[in-house]
């Protein structure tokens, strides 16, 4: 779990260089389900709150496409790799990132020539270092999960797997594999990965996964086999090319592949690693974290590079407690969610309801029942009775202010709070802290509005003016909305921007995108006169009906 308490950010904008994150690229084995879309939706949170901060961002995402892994998908579905995910790719995995409304700079696939000819320079390098040899290797090997394991890693199997050991992620037993592998000296990098994490107690983030990696480390780590002879779906090494490359040992060097990776000094390429790496963070599912922490480190420390800021190592989200998963038929789409509900309501479920960092269990329920109240009565409401209040007592236009008292000044303060604690939460990826900061405006406006009750005060006449007390309660709500609507951009851009228009804002004040996050709870912005009209930001939804039509 993501501690608490505030610590310096990690992530200080040098100047120039944009904040670079990324996501995993994702196996195009199958087509993409809701938990591998909580990473791309976290990201997108996260490198859309740095652009509201007019910062330099570059988010990459992608997919990783070699291996065994897909290519024996590709072989059960009766085609040849390339056009299997070629297919996938354009069918499911692009299309996800729209379902689900990520603005990525980038897409990576690994079957790109870009990527292709950067792995094969980053994999001479390592060759001339002295850092790969030749050897035997036996081992137990999961398929699922591209990986060789070690007995203490698996656990009894049920049902028709009884009686055998498997991988505790996909259920099955790890197939027994002999062959003569290249090998990365990893061990050799056991002292300078230790030395790293302990002068950089935020390298792995949360602690739990710090902790982790660090006994992992000490604990006899062997060098790790980086080629195979068995299939050719991967990239040839340079000098024997018999051997393709171990899918995880080039996937990992996407991050860098997809930025210039070694590209001639003075070229364009050479221009955008400079302004991109390190990465400020990798996003990487707990599953996952091993290979970014450890190999990929000491990889970059082997080619001479700089380590990424940070490796954030999320939760999981569980059906029946388990991890859900394409290959235990436990996947559910994003589209069957965002169908019904759109992409805001997803992308505010999924970053408010679990704690990033922990796991967190999905259900309909829970995501009806914060759609309804939070979404529905929460902002919806007090969007759209502001607005019809300005429309029936000011003729659709914003009044001017009167005195502002002690409840107004209260509004006002817990607006900075706001947003200066969404701020610092951002800086510790506390993504759900972030939500819930900005969040209390929300619920502050809508308290605000029920104890001034404006609509008893419009019954009088005299109140129906500029500087009047009603029109001051309507202004301080319009000004929580516009300060709302900057704070929710990052995280439920479609919805903000109709806030934002519905606030007659764009022509008052310019483009929500270019409102900086650090002065947003700055007041009284929206000028007296600004054209205020009706929105209906969530539709309430009748989830009755749904359950009855799912029966
Ligand atoms: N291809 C590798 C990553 C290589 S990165 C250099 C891979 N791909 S994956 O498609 O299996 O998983 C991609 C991401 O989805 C991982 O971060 C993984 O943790 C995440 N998730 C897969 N199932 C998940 C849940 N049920 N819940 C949350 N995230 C999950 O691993």
């Amino acid at each position: 779990m993501v501690s608490a308490e505030s610590t310096t950010p990690v992530h200080d904008a040098a100047a120039g260089k944009a904040f670079y994150v990324t996501t995993p690229i994702y196996y195009v084995s199958a087509a993409p389900h809701i938990g591998n879309a909580y990473t791309s939706v976290a990201g997108d949170f996260l490198t859309r709150w740095h652009r509201q901060r007019q910062a330099p961002v570059w988010y990459l995402t992608g997919t990783d496409e070699h291996g065994e892994k897909v290519l024996r998908s590709a072989e059960t579905a009766g085609k040849d790799p390339q056009s299997f995910t070629d297919e996938l790719v354009a069918s499911a995995w692009q299309p996800m990132l729209n379902t689900v409304d990520i603005a990525n700079d980038d897409f990576i696939r690994t079957t790109q020539p870009r990527h292709v000819e950067r792995v094969q320079r980053a994999l001479t390098a390592f060759y001339e270092r002295g850092d790969i040899y030749l050897g035997e290797f036996e081992g137990l090997y999961c398929v699922g999960c591209e990986e060789f394991k070690l007995p203490g890693d698996l656990e009894p199997g049920e049902g028709e797997y009884e009686g055998q050991m498997v991988c505790p992620m996909h259920g099955k037993p790890p197939k027994s594999v002999a062959e003569k592998n290249y090998f990365f000296k990893l061990s050799a990098y056991v002292d300078k990965l230790l030395a790293h994490y302990e002068a950089n107690r935020e390298f792995v983030v949360p602690e739990s996964s710090y902790n982790e990696m660090v006994s992992f480390i000490k604990s006899d780590l062997r060098d790790l086999s980086i080629s195979r002879t068995s299939f050719d779906w991967g990239i040839p090494l340079p000098w024997d090319p018999e051997h393709v490359c171990y899918v995880w040992f080039e996937a990992l060097l996407n991050y860098t592949t997809a930025v210039g990776l070694f590209d001639e000094p003075g070229s364009e390429g050479a221009a955008k690693f400079a302004g991109t790496w390190p990465a400020d963070v990798h996003l990487v599912g707990k599953d996952i974290a091993r290979f970014h922490s450890v190999t990929w480190p000491a990889m970059l420390m082997s080619l001479g590079l700089d380590l990424p800021k940070q490796i954030f190592a999320h939760g999981w989200l569980l059906v029946g407690g388990k991890k859900m998963s394409k290959s235990k038929l436990t996947a559910i789409s994003p589209n069957d969610i965002t169908d019904v509900f759109g992409s805001d309501a997803y992308r505010y479920y999924f970053m408010r309801a679990i704690t990033f960092g922990g796991d967190g269990s999905f259900s309909w329920e829970d995501l009806g029942a914060r759609y309804n109240n939070d979404l529905a009565n929460g902002l919806g409401n007090l969007a759209s009775r502001n607005a019809a209040m300005i429309g029936k007592y000011f003729g659709g236009s914003l009044p001017a202010a009167g005195e502002a008292t002690a409840a107004e000044a209260a509004v006002r303060e817990l607006a900075e709070q706001s947003i200066a604690a969404a701020e610092a939460a951002i800086d510790r990826v506390a993504l759900h802290e972030a939500v819930s900061s900005v969040w209390q405006m929300v619920d502050r406006a809508n308290l605000y509005i029920t104890e001034q009750a404006p609509w008893v005060l419009g019954k009088q006449a005299d109140q129906l003016v500029d500087g009047s007390r009603l029109a001051t309660v309507l202004v301080t709500v319009s000004e929580s909305l516009r300060v709302i609507a900057v704070g929710l951009n990052a995280l439920m851009p479609k919805v903000s921007a109709q806030l934002w228009e519905s606030l007659g804002a764009p022509a008052a004040l310019g483009s929500l995108a270019e409102q900086p996050i650090q002065t947003a709870a700055a007041w009284g912005r929206l000028p007296a006169g600004t054209p205020i009209t009706k929105v209906n930001l969530f539709p309430r939804i009748d989830l009755a009906a749904l359950e009855a039509d799912e029966a």
